[in-house]
C-alpha cells in the first residue's frame, strides 16, 4: 500500500504545516506515523484534511449534543472524501462562567485562530451554538484564513407548566420578576426552574445565540435554512452531514471568510438583526466580526437602516413566539423570501451561490403568524437604535421594540450605582430615594471596568415592583441579555472605567433621552463636570497576571466590538 502523492489530493493533508524539526521529510515520516497510531490506514492520511472545531463541555448545557453533531459531520467529510479530525477549542457556557462569558470570547477566538492555523486542515467546520461561541469561533476563522463553514447546535425546545409554555430564558426572567414582586413562592419558582430548559440546545427564544445563528447564515457562512432547526431535530443531524460534505467542496475554492463577507454582507446582516429583533449583543459581535476583516457596523448606517426595515419575525422577547415555531414558519429562507428585496442578495456565501440563490423561487410555505408580511409587520420600524449625546459620545443602543414607549421621550432624574457590587447592595434598600419616573444608572459594567456583563438589565426596585411597576429607564455601559426586554440603554462607550461621561454621573443629575432624535443627554455644565473628572480617584492598578491583564490593557470599546485591539485586521 502506498500514500498517493499529494498532487493527486485536493488539499495538503496532513503534510501541510510541519512540525519544525530542522528536516521536513522526517517531520511528514513521523506525523504518519503516529497518526497511524490512532488506526487510520494510510490510505486515509492521504485525503485533505477538514478540522471540525468541537465545543462539548461538562460546563455548557446548550453543547450537549454537539458530540452527535461531530460524528454526523465526520459522516459527511468521509462520504465526500476526506479525512475528518475533531479537536477542542475553549467553550464557553453562558452560566457557568464567571464574572461573565463576554471576558472570554475574545480568549476563545484567539484559541479558535491559533488552532486552525497551527494544525493541518485544508478546511474547518465550526460547531458551537451559546452566545458567544459562534461570533468567537467565527471571529477566529475569518483570521486564521482558511475556509470554514459554521454549524450552530440548534435551539431548545420549549416545555410546559400549568399548560402554558415555557422556554429559556425570557420566562425565566418574567418568572423571577414575578417571584421578586411577590407574587408566586419558592415553591413554585423551584418547581418553574426545572421546567425553563428541558432540552439539549441553545435558548429557545430570539436570544443572543439564535440571533447569531441567524446572522451567520445571512452572512452567508453556514448552509441555508440551517440556523433554526432545532437541536433535537433529525433535520439537524442531516444538516451536520451536508455540512461535512460542504466543508469538502470549500477544498482549494478559495472560499475564505474575508472572501464571503462583504460591507453588503455585514448590511444584510445588520438588516437581518433588525427584522427578526434579535439581540443587542449581535451588534457588539457583529462589530468584532466585521473588524476581523476591515469592516465596519456602523451605527449611523445601524440607524438609518433601523428606520426602513419592519420587525417582521414574531418570537419572544419581543413578540410571542418561540424558535421551533420560527422553524416551522420557514426559518432564514421564510424571512429571506418575505424581505428579499430589502438585502443585497448578490452577496457571496459558503457554497460558492449568492444569497439571492437560496430564495426559494416557489412560494414555499411560510406561517404568516411568526414570520409577518410586510404589509402587517410586528413593527414598521427596526427593533433597535443607537443613542448619541453628551452621555454616549460613541454610541449607546436601545432595543426599542422590547420596551415601553412611554419612556423613548423624557428627562429624569438619574439614581446612581458606582458598581455591580453597590448595585446589588442597595436596590432593594427600602429606604432608597427612587420612583418610577427616574433612571437607574449603573457605572463601572463596561469591557475595561469587569468584561462588560449582562447586568444592563437593572432589576426593577423591589418596593417599585411590588407597587406594579413593569418598566422604568435604565442606563449602563453594561450588555444585556438577548432574552430580557425594557426600557434599557447599553453599551455606552465610552465606558465609565474609561473615562466616559457616563463615570461623572451623580445622583440628582437630570438625564434627557429622545429615541425620535437618536440623543442620550446628561444635563450638567461643562464646569462642574470637569470638576467632577478632576476629583475622581485614580484608575484602579491593572490585574497582576494571565488574561485579565491582557485583556483589561487591550480591549476595545463596544462600538469597535469588545475586541482586543491588535486582534482587528490591519490597515
Ligand atoms: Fe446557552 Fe442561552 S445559555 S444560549
Amino acid at each position: 500500500m502506498h500514500i498517493r502523492p499529494m498532487s493527486e489530493t485536493k488539499g495538503k493533508g496532513l503534510e501541510a504545516g510541519l512540525t519544525n524539526y530542522g528536516d521536513p521529510a522526517f517531520a511528514a515520516y513521523l506525523r504518519r506515523s503516529f497518526a497511524r497510531s490512532m488506526g487510520y490506514s494510510r490510505e486515509l492520511l492521504a485525503k485533505p484534511v477538514v478540522g471540525i472545531a468541537q465545543t462539548a463541555s461538562g460546563f455548557n448545557n446548550c453543547h450537549r449534543g454537539v458530540p452527535e453533531l461531530v460524528e454526523a459531520v465526520k459522516r459527511g467529510v468521509l462520504a465526500a472524501g476526506a479525512l475528518p479530525l475533531d479537536f477542542p477549542v475553549i467553550s464557553l457556557g453562558e452560566v457557568f462562567l464567571s464574572p461573565t462569558s463576554m471576558f472570554y470570547r475574545n480568549l476563545m477566538a484567539m484559541a479558535t485562530e491559533e488552532m486552525i492555523r497551527g494544525q493541518p486542515m485544508d478546511a474547518v467546520v465550526l460547531v458551537g451554538g451559546c452566545d458567544k461561541t459562534l461570533p468567537a469561533l467565527v471571529m477566529g476563522a475569518a483570521s486564521a484564513g482558511k475556509p470554514a463553514i459554521v454549524l450552530a447546535t440548534g435551539p431548545m425546545m420549549t416545555s410546559r407548566y400549568r399548560g402554558e409554555r415555557l422556554g429559556a430564558c425570557t420566562d425565566c426572567r418574567r418568572f423571577w420578576a414575578k417571584y421578586r414582586a411577590g407574587g408566586i413562592d419558592s415553591d413554585e419558582i423551584e418547581t418553574i426552574e426545572g421546567r425553563l430548559a428541558t432540552t439539549e440546545g441553545t435558548c429557545a427564544v430570539m436570544g443572543t445565540a439564535s440571533t447569531m445563528a441567524i446572522l451567520i447564515e445571512m452572512l452567508g457562512l453556514m448552509l441555508p435554512g440551517t440556523a433554526a432547526i432545532p437541536a433535537v431535530h433529525a433535520d439537524r443531524l442531516r444538516a451536520a452531514e451536508a455540512t461535512g460534505r460542504a466543508a469538502v467542496e470549500l477544498i482549494g475554492s478559495g472560499r475564505t471568510i474575508d472572501k464571503i463577507v462583504t460591507q453588503a454582507s455585514i448590511d444584510n446582516a445588520v438588516r437581518a438583526l433588525l427584522a427578526v429583533s434579535g439581540s443587542t449583543n449581535a451588534v457588539v459581535h457583529l462589530a468584532a466580526i466585521a473588524g476581523r476583516l476591515g469592516l465596519k457596523v456602523d451605527l449611523d448606517r445601524l440607524n438609518a437602516l433601523s428606520d426602513e426595515t419592519p420587525v417582521l419575525v414574531d418570537l419572544k422577547p419581543t413578540g410571542e413566539g418561540y424558535m421551533e415555531d420560527f422553524f416551522a414558519a420557514g426559518g432564514v429562507g421564510g424571512l429571506l423570501q418575505r424581505m428579499g428585496s430589502l438585502f443585497d442578495l448578490s452577496a457571496k456565501t459558503v457554497t460558492g451561490e449568492t444569497l439571492g440563490d437560496w430564495v426559494s423561487p416557489d412560494a414555499a410555505f411560510i406561517d404568516p403568524a411568526v414570520i409577518r408580511r410586510a404589509d402587517d409587520p410586528v413593527s414598521d420600524k427596526g427593533g433597535l437604535v443607537a443613542l448619541y449625546g453628551s452621555l454616549a459620545p460613541k454610541g449607546a443602543i436601545l432595543k426599542r421594540a422590547a420596551a415601553d414607549e412611554r419612556l423613548f421621550e423624557k428627562t429624569a432624574r438619574a439614581v446612581v450605582f458606582t458598581s455591580l457590587e453597590d448595585l446589588s447592595a442597595r436596590i432593594d434598600d427600602p429606604d432608597l430615594d427612587v420612583g418610577p419616573d427616574d433612571a437607574l444608572v449603573l457605572q463601572n459594567a463596561g469591557p475595561k471596568a469587569c468584561g462588560m456583563p449582562e447586568a444592563g438589565y437593572l432589576p426593577i426596585p423591589k418596593k417599585l415592583a411590588a407597587a406594579g411597576v413593569k418598566d422604568m429607564l435604565r442606563l449602563s455601559d453594561a450588555r444585556m441579555s438577548g432574552t430580557a426586554y425594557g426600557a434599557i440603554v447599553l453599551h455606552i462607550a465610552p465606558e465609565a472605567a474609561d473615562g466616559g461621561p457616563l463615570g461623572l454621573v451623580r445622583d440628582g443629575d437630570r438625564i434627557r433621552i429622545s429615541v425620535k432624535e437618536r440623543r442620550l443627554d446628561l444635563l450638567v455644565d461643562q464646569a462642574e463636570l470637569a470638576s467632577r473628572r478632576a476629583a475622581m480617584p485614580a484608575a484602579a492598578p491593572a490585574p497582576p497576571r494571565g488574561w485579565a491583564q491582557l485583556y483589561q490593557a487591550r480591549v476595545l470599546q463596544a462600538d469597535e466590538g469588545c475586541d482586543l485591539d491588535f486582534l482587528r485586521a490591519r490597515g
